[in-house]
């Protein structure tokens, strides 16, 4: 499927929907206006972990601002807000088990009548014994928090627990010359997105609902809506608005936002728009979990790494929503992208009394990343061994096996891309200049840092009744062409994307096609819009509608007379002749992924269809006074097979980077007894332009993928993954020990160096 490259792929071209966001002429959720549309507030657990005794909605439901009053009672559907395992509810009914939980709803004429009426609820609560921490929640003696037991796979407060086995571990270790030891720790990450988020729920006519929100995965919010409401899927459209960004944070929050507007609508009979508020926002939906990573590493004394043992906690918070999906990402990815003959994973997912954490850029994978390059680092300096040489020295090469068993018989670039990074930034000249730099002086000391990484592109063998997509392609009489795909674009550049696609297959200039909104509808069901799967999945759908609409134009031209090497000159002759002679214009696309596979049992199989890779090098400098860091150099390289549009996949870099270098640096919320003590973006430090404004360098190694559309495979969530490694890794050698946990704030950095 590999073509020769051609003007439209690869090319640089600017994104449809630049000009209206840019302008301010873009509708997100808050613009869009009802007639007779109420606000509606949520009313939240102020407590980690309490029994509910009882709500009070008289004073509310006397004031004549308030429509109505919602609470667990008036559920008309399952009160569940749906994801993987049932457990959460839409609205708590017996028992709060996490601060900011829905207890009640309001839904009143203004935003300001809603918050006040929800204010004016009075709710009783018995407080119970919270657990906040999730290495105590596994102690047998802690407090319980999940009541239904088939929530929790393992019983207590263990939601799932995954491994992986290859080889045998004690022999890797009996083999191995020298061992690595560690224990990481992670916090949150808050995705940070500028549109908090949102939804309006309408009802429409014949007791169906139009549901209208910013979101990445319209059909989970389509089957969610349609459990709380115990209506069919098909009463229900979920219609995507433009999206103010997501980072995996609205992969199923939104489920919960536009089930909660939903009930609101159901009660009042009338359209209701549910905003949050950027501190509320922070404190009640999902963020990156929190981790504890035990890592071993054993190796020979060339550097070839023979074993690895690896334990991790991952932090999910009261309910489950997608944390074994999390967890799963976290145990294929521990070994990273390296060879290694014996691997022992264990992974947990441990329930807290805290808001459940769920998708975030990278999906499980950075929390094992930060601990795999801290040992490759360490192993190197144990053994004398340059860490980009000891690195190249065990990164996966065609033919090899990952630590699944899984063979890699095509589309590895992770060594191209070390090649490229350590030539872009002259890896030993650089070693040499920051060496001098730091002997000469005494208020600041330099670091460079390397960090190389894989990424499963889709969502692989947990979930493969999840990796398809479709696409419907429609010829116009004119000669455009209208395509849909049910895969969203959040700021990420899909559209752009699909259209080159789209345009490089027909033959056609692409601002003659234009991509439908997401409505589900009327979209084809192309899953959700995560694990940087966009480009690869609906690009394949796109483009086998795309050459059935060409098949079939062919045809028409040959019954028009027109001979193939006229088809482009006299498209919108064909197209009205289409039209003329009743023929249908419209054509289905569909994608689904090569077989994979997984077995629970021993963690090992194909799965994931391919993989992308990158290695990032990070220069910081270290002020040994006040412990700031400062990122003064970049060097990013990823192998993401072809890439269909520089300047976006440069953007998408960019900004992943940015992400990585807040997680790494300065991204923290302090959490006690369950309490996130933040309160908006005034106390969550994120990046500004001044920390990541650099000149970074941004190259592609393109291991073509012969599956993938154009021999693309996906970039998305792997820039955040490599970089905020490389930073962790230029810290620790800036101040000669290795850093085992984030961020590394300047309190961090001060007692590292003290
Ligand atoms: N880029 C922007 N600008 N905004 C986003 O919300 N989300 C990231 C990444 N890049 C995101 C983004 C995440 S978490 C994923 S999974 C991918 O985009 C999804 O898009 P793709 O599949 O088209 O790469
Ligand atoms: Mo991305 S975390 O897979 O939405």
């Amino acid at each position: 499927m590999v073509e020769e490259r051609t003007t439209l792929i690869g090319a640089a071209l600017p994104r449809p929907d630049a000009v209206g966001k840019v302008r301010g002429e873009a509708k997100y959720v808050d613009d869009l206006v009802f007639h007779g549309m109420l606000h509606g507030r949520v009313v939240r657990s102020p407590h980690p972990h309490a029994r509910l005794l009882s709500i009070d909605t008289q004073a509310a439901l006397q004031n004549p601002a308030v429509a109505c009053v919602v609470t667990s009672d008036d559920v008309p559907g399952d009160n569940v807000v749906h994801v993987i395992y049932d457990d959460q509810p839409a609205l708590a009914k017996h028992v709060v088990r996490y601060v900011g939980e829905p207890v009640a709803l309001v839904a009143a004429s203004s935003r300001a009548a809603a918050k006040a009426a929800a204010d004016s609820l009075v709710i009783r609560y018995e407080e119970l014994p919270t657990v906040s921490d999730p290495v105590e929640a596994l102690r047998p003696e802690s407090p319980v928090i999940v009541s239904l037991a088939e929530a929790a796979e393992g019983g207590g407060n263990l939601f799932n627990e995954m491994v992986l086995y290859k080889g045998d571990i004690s022999r890797g270790f009996s083999d191995a010359d020298v061992t690595i030891e560690g224990e990481y720790q992670t916090g949150y990450q808050e995705h940070a997105y500028i549109e908090t988020q949102g939804a309006i729920a309408v009802p429409e006519d014949s007791g169906s609902f139009a549901i209208y929100g910013s979101m990445q995965c319209p059909f989970y919010v389509q089957r969610a809506v349609s459990k709380v409401l115990g209506l069919p899927m098909a009463k229900i459209r979920v219609i995507q608005t433009t999206t103010g960004g997501a980072f995996g944070g609205k992969e199923d929050v939104p489920s919960q936002i536009c089930s909660l507007a939903a009930l609101m609508a159901w009660q009042s009979r009338r359209p209701v728009k549910l905003v949050l508020d950027r501190g509320e926002d922070i404190l009640t939906t999902s963020k990156r979990h929190p981790a504890r990573v035990r890592y071993r590493t054993g190796a020979k004394l060339d550097g070839s790494i023979t074993a690895i043992d690896v334990d991790v906690i991952l932090d999910a918070g009261a309910y489950q929503t997608l944390s074994s999906a999390v967890l799963w990402r976290s145990l294929c990815t521990a070994a990273g992208p390296y060879r290694i003959p014996h691997v022992r994973v264990n992974a947990k997912s441990v329930a807290t009394n805290t808001v459940p954490n769920g998708a975030f850029r990278g999906f499980g994978s950075p929390q094992v990343i930060f601990p795999h390059e801290s040992q490759m680092d360490q192993l190197a300096e144990k053994l004398g061994i340059d860490r980009a040489e000891i690195r190249r020295r065990n990164v996966l090469k065609l033919g090899d096996r990952s630590s699944t068993e899984q063979l890699l018989d095509q589309s590895v670039g992770i060594g191209g891309s070390l090649d490229r990074a350590t030539e872009m930034i002259a890896w030993d000249e650089r070693l040499a200049a920051v060496a001098q730099f730091n002997a000469q002086s005494d208020s600041a000391q330099r670091g460079l840092g390397i960090s190389c990484v894989l990424y499963g592109v889709g969502l692989g063998g947990k979930a493969p009744f999840l990796d398809k997509a479709g696409a419907t392609m429609k010829l116009e009489p004119d000669g455009s062409v209208a395509v849909a795909v049910g895969t969203v674009e959040m700021g990420q550049g899909l559209t752009t994307s699909l259209l080159q696609i789209a345009a490089q297959e027909l033959g056609i200039p692409i601002e003659r096609i234009q991509l439908a909104p997401v409505d589900t509808s009327r979209v084809p069901d192309s899953g959700p819009t995560v694990a940087s799967r966009g480009t690869m999945m609906s690009g394949l759908a796109v483009l086998n509608a795309a050459r059935k609409l060409r098949e079939r134009v062919e045809i028409v031209a040959e019954m028009q007379g027109i001979t193939p090497s006229d088809i482009h000159a006299r498209w919108d002759e064909i197209a009205n002749a289409f039209w003329l002679n009743n023929l249908d214009p419209a054509v289905e696309g569909w994608a689904k992924t090569e077989p994979v596979s997984w077995d629970p049992e021993t963690g090992l199989g194909d799965v994931y269809p391919v993989y992308a890779y990158a290695t990032h090098i990070a220069e910081v400098e270290v002020d040994t006074a006040t412990g700031e860091t400062d990122v003064i150099d970049f060097v990013a390289v990823h192998d993401s097979g072809r890439i269909l549009n520089r300047t976006l996949a440069a953007g998408q870099v960019q900004g992943g980077v940015a992400q990585g270098i807040g997680f790494a640096l300065m991204e923290h919320i302090p959490q006690r007894d369950g309490h996130l003590l933040v309160n908006g973006l005034t106390t969550y430090r994120l990046p500004t332009i001044r920390d990541v404004a650099l000149d970074m360098g941004v190259d592609f190694v393109e291991a073509t993928f012969s599956a993938g559309p154009f021999g693309a495979k996906g970039l998305g969530e792997v820039p955040l993954m490599a970089a905020h490694a490389a930073v962790a890794s230029a810290v620790s050698h800036a101040v000669g020990r290795p850093a085992k946990s984030y961020p590394l704030d300047p309190e961090a950095v001060a007692s590292l160096l003290s």
